[in-house]
């Protein structure tokens, strides 16, 4: 068993989680006995084969769903509502197809708790943040379009602007470039390594793709099948900021490598 020994930087601690889904005869136990310590501004991905509790670990950290053992902290804090402090992105970029790229990203800010009230008096200046992150994202020219306008890779960056834009501490995507090409895929990654380096939000990943983990992460947390368990904690010592090149490295698809032979195939 990992071993969670709490520190003054710990943003994010979970500690000897069981987490169900469901009653009776339908209680479905998702994670069992996970522990994961996350430091303030770090990069995690969590990786494991479908079905293993990933997106069940991003709804229990942002307060979405209860543990049923064992218990999780952001802030020292035991979670036990939806947070205010993140922003998350999922694979499709659920973008409104009625609203250009920067009002989707204004949207945040309209129906979030903390500005929804002070929205029409700050318009102008949330419109500037807005096309800030847009800009940063490589969108600066795309703002007035619709996202029927947008390829899929743009769609996704809209949909991480949108989630960053109110500057939240922490970041939780799941499986956000799960759709795109893998072309498009690459850049995104390099997309999510600038918005991290800009912002240093405490960035939860779920991915299927191992290549992509090591490429972003500073630590990787591999998930047995269901109920998911943590196999293994492997940080990832690649220096910073990584590109394309760094993945022909032979450190780099040694990790990778390395990760493979963890994950382990449901029984099917
Ligand atoms: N709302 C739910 N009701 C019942 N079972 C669920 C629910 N959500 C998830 N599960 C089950 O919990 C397990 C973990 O789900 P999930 O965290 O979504 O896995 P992953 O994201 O790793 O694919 C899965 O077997 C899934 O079927
Ligand atoms: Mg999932």
């Amino acid at each position: 068993m990992l071993e969670t020994v709490s520190q003054a930087s710990d943003f994010i601690v979970i500690n000897d989680i069981d987490v169900t889904y469901g009653e009776g005869e339908d209680e479905v136990l998702a994670v069992k006995g996970a522990s994961m310590t996350i430091s303030e501004g770090e990069f995690v991905a969590v990786v494991g084969p479908s079905g293993c509790g990933k997106s069940t670990i991003l709804k229990v950290v942002s307060g979405l769903h209860r543990v049923s053992r064992g218990s999780a902290k952001v802030e020292g804090e035991e979670v036990v509502r939806p947070t205010k402090i993140c922003g998350m992105a999922f694979q499709n970029a659920t973008l409104l197809p009625w609203r250009t790229a920067l009002d989707n990203v204004l949207l945040s800010l309209e129906i979030s708790p903390a500005t929804e009230a002070q929205f029409r008096g700050r318009k102008a200046e949330f419109r500037e943040m807005a096309l800030e992150i847009l800009a940063l994202v490589g969108l600066k020219d795309f703002a007035s379009k619709y996202p029927w306008e947008l390829s899929g890779g743009m769609q996704q960056r809209v949909s991480l602007s949108r989630a960053l834009i109110h500057k939240p501490r922490m970041l939780l995507l799941d499986e956000p470039f799960g759709a795109l090409d893998a072309f498009t895929r690459e850049d995104l990654w390099n997309v999510l390594q600038k918005l991290w380096f800009e912002l240093r939000p405490t960035v939860i990943l779920v991915t299927h793709d191992l290549r992509e983990a090591v490429y972003l992460a500073d630590t990787v947390y591999v998930f047995s099948p269901r109920p998911g368990r943590v196999l293994s904690r492997t940080p990832i010592d690649i220096p910073r900021p990584r590109s394309l090149e760094t993945t022909f490295e032979p450190g780099f698809q040694d990790l990778v490598n390395g990760l493979r032979t963890q994950i382990q195939r449901p029984a099917s």
